[in-house]
């Protein structure tokens, strides 16, 4: 029986939890080192700050309470029931709405249809203007389940949270008349809560056709805030990408560090393929699941009919986080042909790695530093360095080869942050 793993799970999961934590720098021998990144750390990159800024802006709570209350009252989604059924043509229905609200008929809203169940998968494609077979995937299950029976899953949290956050980043993608250079689709996944089946298909399929997903990211649980930070990044290494994971670090230290949109952000693990992402982690592609709290701060509601918006407290600003994170990870993914501004004089950072030093230097920035961290592909912070210097070197002997990030906070709140390799 694979369904419903997780009460199970989550019984060994704290044990498990102890073994995981501490910086990991031992083992090493001495690097070698590159001076300019690799291609694999260039492919993601950040340079839609406009756009991204006037999108995050954008995000309306009451959409999000609105689409959970709606998708809970149909008082279950399990694959098999009639209500289930009905509500995935009825997401289908919601999303070719908003398509036909901002007459985009470049859009298509199609059902992926699966043998084993007559509830649908739905796939919205917004089409690239210039590299069309280069797709970036967010997704999230529209089914749930009961740990007992089927019949009373309102799923709210799992995963009408999710769907919500989906819907609610379409919206505000539409309202800003985007028009991506790559494909981004958006997915609401059938029979998740029987074995990922929906997704498994979706993804054998997309092998099948050879094609070139660059990144998935998965939305299942947003709603519920469940530790003290605001979303655990899933560093499971069989099951998410961590150049990926790296890439979401580098967004929520670009844009959700300071300033009017926070969101802080540790690591955890499920330590088994919980959601969807493992279904395309297991064709080969990059995948990465943001989560709602720390596995071990799960939802205690999830898969009972107590899994409600009111026991969420009728609140949905959680959600609120993942579609900022969800915009800016689409737009920097797929990015607009819109021209950014920089300023002559913005801030401007600079890192190489040269002779086992990490040298930096900033430029047009008149506050000093408060610190710089080091964090490794696993999310692990492996370096603290506070009060620095705008300009300085850092060493880097006895580090593992590999990718990291350097973040550096200043006083005055601003934060940067750079992609290095270690060799
Ligand atoms: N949303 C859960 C997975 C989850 C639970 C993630 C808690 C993070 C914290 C998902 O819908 C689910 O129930 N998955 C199943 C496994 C699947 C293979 C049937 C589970 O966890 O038992
Ligand atoms: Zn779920």
């Amino acid at each position: 029986m694979k369904k419903f793993l997780f009460p199970l799970i989550l019984l060994f999961g704290s044990l498990l939890w102890a073994q995981n934590g501490g910086p990991n720098i031992q083992n090493s021998t001495e690097p070698n080192i590159v001076h300019q990144p690799l291609s694999l750390l260039s492919d993601f990159t950040i340079d839609q700050d406009d756009f991204v800024n006037q999108c995050i802006a954008m995000v309306e709570e009451n959409n999000i309470a609105n689409t959970i209350i709606t998708l809970e009252n149909y008082g279950t989604r399990f694959h098999s029931k009639p209500s289930g059924v009905q509500a995935s043509h009825d997401i289908k229905d919601w999303w070719q709405d908003l398509a036909d609200t901002y007459e985009r008929n470049d859009i298509t809203v199609e059902a992926f249809n699966h043998s084993f169940s007559n509830q649908i998968s739905v796939i919205l494609t917004i089409p690239g203007n210039e590299s069309p077979d280069e797709i970036v995937i967010i997704g999230g299950h529209l089914d749930s389940g009961d740990f007992w029976l089927q019949d009373n899953a309102p799923g709210a949290d799992d995963n009408a949270s999710g769907i919500a956050t989906l819907t609610e980043t379409l919206r505000v993608l539409l309202a800003n008349d985007f028009q991506p250079k790559k494909t981004v689709q958006i997915m609401a996944y059938a029979a998740e809560e029987i074995g990922l089946n929906g997704s498994a298909d979706i993804a054998q399929t997309y092998k099948n056709q050879s094609k070139n997903v660059l990144g998935v990211l998965q939305f299942d649980l947003t709603n519920y805030k469940g530790s003290d930070f605001d979303i655990a990044l899933n560093n499971d290494a069989q099951y998410t990408s961590s150049e990926l994971n790296l890439f979401l670090i580098d967004l929520l230290e670009h844009y959700n560090a300071s300033g009017e949109h926070p969101i802080s952000y540790d690591f955890s693990k499920c330590n088994y393929a919980c959601s969807d992402h493992a279904s395309w982690a297991q064709k080969g592609y990059k995948a990465a699941f943001p989560m709602e709290s720390a596995f071990e701060d799960a939802n205690p509601n999830i898969h009972t009919p107590n899994d409600t918006f009111a026991a969420m407290n009728n609140d949905a600003s959680h959600s609120v986080k993942f579609v900022k994170l969800a915009l800016e990870f689409v737009i920097e993914t797929a990015k607009t042909i819109q021209l950014n501004t920089t300023e002559v004089n913005a801030p401007q950072l600079q890192v190489t790695v040269n002779q086992n030093k990490l040298l930096y230097k900033i430029d047009h920035f008149d506050s000093p530093l408060k610190s710089i961290v080091l964090i490794d592909t696993n999310g692990k912070r492996v370096l603290l360095t506070e009060q620095p210097d705008n300009q300085g070197e850092i060493s880097m002997t006895g580090f593992p080869a590999g990718a990291y990030i350097a973040v550096f906070k200043a006083e005055n709140g601003k934060s940067f942050s750079k992609k290095f390799l270690l060799r």
